[in-house]
């Protein structure tokens, strides 16, 4: 658990970890070639643990350097990931391509991950089918095969970034053309589709509604570097928007943060820019009405809505945030009402009455950006807060305690979490 003194202006400088949601797909990608591939700048978060741990069940080798890791699939002998794997990790639901791809099957466990709605597969599986593949579905598993991947017109009845991931991956050694329309533009898909043109792959269009994928017979070995978790520095960006401060957040992400900034910037914060990172200037915490609606990039992110809503906990004002992604994303309010938040969901849109402050108390985490908004909360609150649960976090985070507190916070890591 996390144990966390609030009310500390936060100042100094931090560097941003590596990007989870591009290092999942990059890892799960890496099933695509006959050889090694080496991520650096991979951060040591127990979703990525879960998926490696797939891999080395699949086959693979797989060593750590630092934050460097390698992978090598010469050894992969299955295409089955039982329950014990799949069901720690949505995630895992990424290696339909690649698995496809390479040995055209994949019998895959009902993944787990994040309780934030019901996540379907539905998209993936009807994209995928146009490409050649035929599932047998059951209630505990996807099993998925095919006598040859073609490229074809495939068109998104809603922009998915797991579906959007799943369709590049499987159409990179397909036969023919594959032509994704209403394709996810998550920075993450364009880091997805560098790395694997660094393998050979022949991409083009992502960052756009239309992404082009020309099969090739075989990808080549490659190493690349994961960029910076635009979602880690968006929470640490709401920590300062709540505590007032100065701080330098270092990493390559701030230019993919435009809706956050755009907020931050209606709060009051004077924001710099810069190449190598991110300057914010938050003179006193903010206390200004804040309207929010998520949205697929380049909208609001999703991952930041349970940060925002710890922030116009202690906004003293009426605020408002509409999730349209996933139905059960305000789980996080119940904990924040235990440390005095007045919020009143309705449907797919909250309501927060801010206060002035929060009371520190005990609170529980169910799911990663959930757990990451109730330690702001305890920054923003007088007293003690206690966040049980860490694992969530730690699905995500790398080190949310050690950068907190290298910026002036009260925080601990306290036992086995
Ligand atoms: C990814 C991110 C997650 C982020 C989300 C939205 C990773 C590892 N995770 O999740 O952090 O919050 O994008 O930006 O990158 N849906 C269906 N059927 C499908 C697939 C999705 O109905 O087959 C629905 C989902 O239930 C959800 C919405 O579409 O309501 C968005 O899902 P999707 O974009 O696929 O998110 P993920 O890839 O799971």
């Amino acid at each position: 658990m996390y144990r966390i003194c609030g009310k500390k202006r936060l100042s100094g400088s931090i560097r941003v970890q590596g990007s989870k949601n591009a290092a999942l797909p990059m890892l799960a990608a890496s099933l695509l070639c006959k050889g090694c591939v080496v991520l650096h700048n991979c951060p040591k978060i127990l979703d990525v643990y879960a998926m490696l741990s797939i891999l080395k069940h699949l086959g693979c080798y797989v060593k750590w350097e630092d934050n460097t890791v390698v992978i090598c699939t010469d050894g992969l002998f299955s295409c089955k990931v039982p329950k014990k794997y799949a069901g720690a990790m949505r995630s895992s639901v990424m290696l339909l391509g690649p698995l496809l791809g390479r040995v055209g099957c994949a019998d895959l466990a009902w993944p787990g991950g994040c309780m934030i709605g019901a996540r379907p597969v539905d998209i993936h599986q009807m994209a995928l089918k146009q490409m050649g593949v035929r599932f047998e579905s059951s209630k505990n598993c996807i099993f998925a095969a095919c006598r040859g991947l073609y490229g074809a017109v495939v068109r998104l009845p809603f922009p998915s970034v797991g579906a959007t991931e799943n369709v590049i991956m499987a159409a990179v050694l397909a036969e023919g053309t594959t032509v994704l329309k209403n394709a996810a533009r998550e920075p993450e898909i364009i880091t997805l589709c560098k790395f694997l043109r660094a393998m050979g792959a022949r991409i083009s269009g992502e960052g756009t509604e239309t992404i082009y994928i020309e099969g090739v017979k075989s990808l080549k070995e490659a190493e690349y570097a994961i960029p910076s978790d635009r979602i880690v520095m968006g929470t640490y960006l709401m920590a300062v928007l709540g505590t007032g401060g100065e701080v330098f957040l270092e990493g390559d992400c701030a230019g993919c943060l435009a809706a956050p900034l755009l907020l931050a910037r209606k709060t009051g914060a004077r924001i710099q820019e810069r190449k190598q990172g991110l300057k914010v200037f938050m003179e006193e915490p903010s206390h200004v009405p804040i309207q929010a609606v998520t949205a697929p990039y380049p909208g609001f992110p999703t991952d930041l809505q349970s940060p925002l809503l710890a922030l116009m906990a202690v906004s003293g004002h009426i605020c408002t945030i509409k999730e349209t992604i996933f139905e059960s994303r305000f789980a996080t309010a119940g904990e924040l009402k235990k440390m005095g938040a007045d919020i009143r969901i309705e449907g797919q849109k909250a309501c927060v009455y801010g206060k002035q402050t929060l009371e520190g108390a005990d609170v529980s985490a169910s799911d990663l950006r959930g757990g990451a908004a109730l330690i702001l909360a305890g920054l923003f609150a007088e007293g003690v807060t206690t966040v049980h649960n860490a694992s969530h976090i730690r699905r995500g985070y790398e080190h949310i305690e050690t950068d907190l507190r290298m910026l002036g916070a009260d925080i601990d890591a306290v036992g086995s979490h």
